[in-house]
């Protein structure tokens, strides 16, 4: 079954401190920006990627493209202010395909194995996202009181990638955009429609670079993997 991926990276990364992108840190050696890329370019179901850019950016990352012999990018559009624009600009370029997977070039250590359980269950379903199961106490705060403990046992913690059915995901973003909804994944927009979204039980290791503690952890499983 095959896919086109889309990677937003046109974000700025506050959060990491890093005074430039995230995307650029090396992790062992190499951008993480590249490793995710990586993962695609091996993966025999991806047809295409589709990367959302900093328009700034763009000569730098189709340096490291060539660099890293990465070939597999169709497009390389201008991200947006918010992630789901970013997402939305490459949707705009692409052309009809099965399988849609979005997926944050913040996370480079997907598996192939999730990425074919999610790309499957897309085709049967028609989206499918990765999650976890929540490990800790999970409690509503609201103004520094506990409200509420909630269920751990119904509790997932999202991540990408996210796979839809083309149409299905055109459809969503479509109807966000009319209507100016912004959510902060895809499958919101799915589950908007009114559309079933399936999980699929992804890794603890498929970690967003967000701070600076990531990149710690983020070598550690590079580590881990050569072994
Ligand atoms: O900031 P955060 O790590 O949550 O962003 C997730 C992914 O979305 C990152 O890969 C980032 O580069 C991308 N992004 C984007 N456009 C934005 C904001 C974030 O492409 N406006």
């Amino acid at each position: 079954m095959q896919y086109e991926v889309v990677l937003p990276a046109a974000g700025s990364g506050k959060r990491m401190g890093a005074g430039q992108n995230k995307l650029f840190l090396n992790l062992l050696e190499k951008p993480i920006l590249v490793h995710t890329l990586e993962v695609f370019e091996q993966d025999s179901q991806c047809t295409g990627i589709w990367l959302a850019v900093k328009p700034e950016e763009r000569v730098f990352i189709q340096d490291m493209l060539e660099r890293y012999g990465i070939t597999k990018v169709k497009g390389l559009p201008d991200g947006g202010a918010e992630r789901q624009h970013s997402v939305h600009s490459c949707m705009k370029e692409m052309k009809q395909v099965d399988i849609v997977l979005v997926h944050d070039a913040a996370r480079p250590f997907i598996t192939h194995d999730i990425i074919a359980n999610l790309v499957r269950s897309a085709h049967d379903f028609g989206a499918a996202i990765a999650g976890v199961r929540a490990k800790d106490t999970m409690k509503k705060v609201r103004d520094g009181v506990i409200e509420e403990t909630i269920d751990r046992e119904s509790l997932w913690m999202i991540q990408t990638p996210q796979a839809f059915q083309f149409d299905l995901i055109v459809e969503a973003e479509d109807v966000a955009e009319k209507v100016g909804f912004l959510g902060t994944d895809e499958a919101m927009l799915v589950e908007r429609l009114g559309h079933e979204v399936h999980i699929v039980e992804s890794s603890y290791e498929n970690v967003k670079m967000t701070t600076q503690e990531d990149l710690v952890f983020g070598e550690a499983i590079l580590r881990k993997r050569a072994l």
